[in-house]
């Protein structure tokens, strides 16, 4: 009962992140276009089938620029607006690129009771992103996540596979710098 209770509040503090269009250029190839033309081609006449073209648009540029987005609701015959509510609704779907590094804090509840959040705003601040955006010169991602399982740490980041513990606020900036 407890157990459910805490992973509750770690979805909540998850969702409450609000997901906006990214402001990474859109760097899309003409392979890709023609790779995502052929799925709507086929799933177009396909009833409920958007969620789907969604999913393989994803998997296609690894994530849904609004640009995108737009080649989807054309094809599919929907509205850009309604393509955009499943996409901003729906955890799965990403709406930013990822960046050369991709910066993970843990906001699971052992590493937000020591703190996760006020690590969080300070990188947001540095880099001047929100969870689930990426740099515009494509260099950082930042997201947060569930706990990792190095709770005995908290709180914890990970920049790609290097993994940084115990940490404070003012161990942000030491660790930004050494992959800009
Ligand atoms: S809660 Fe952060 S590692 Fe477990």
């Amino acid at each position: 009962m407890t157990i459910t209770a805490v992973g509750c509040q770690a979805n909540e503090r998850m969702d409450t992140m609000k997901k906006r269009i990214s402001t990474v250029p859109f760097k899309g190839t003409p392979e890709q276009e023609a790779k995502l033309r052929a799925v709507i081609d086929e799933k177009k006449n396909v009833e409920g089938s958007l969620m789907q073209v969604m999913q393989e648009a994803q998997e296609i540029y690894g994530y849904l620029p609004l640009e995108v987005q737009t080649i989807i609701a054309q094809g599919m015959g929907v509205s850009v607006e309604k393509v955009y509510g499943i996409a901003t609704f729906y955890a799965q779907f990403a709406l930013s690129p990822k960046g050369e590094h991709q910066i993970s804090v843990c906001l699971g509840t052992a590493c937000y009771v020591k703190g996760s959040q006020d690590i969080i705003d300070r990188i947001s601040e540095v880099l001047g992103i929100g969870a689930g955006e990426c740099t515009p010169d494509g260099k950082f991602s930042l997201e947060a996540c569930r706990c990792i399982g190095a709770c005995g740490l908290a709180p914890v980041l990970t920049v790609g596979d290097d993994v940084y513990g115990r940490l404070t606020k003012a161990d942000v900036d030491t660790i930004l710098e050494k992959y800009k």
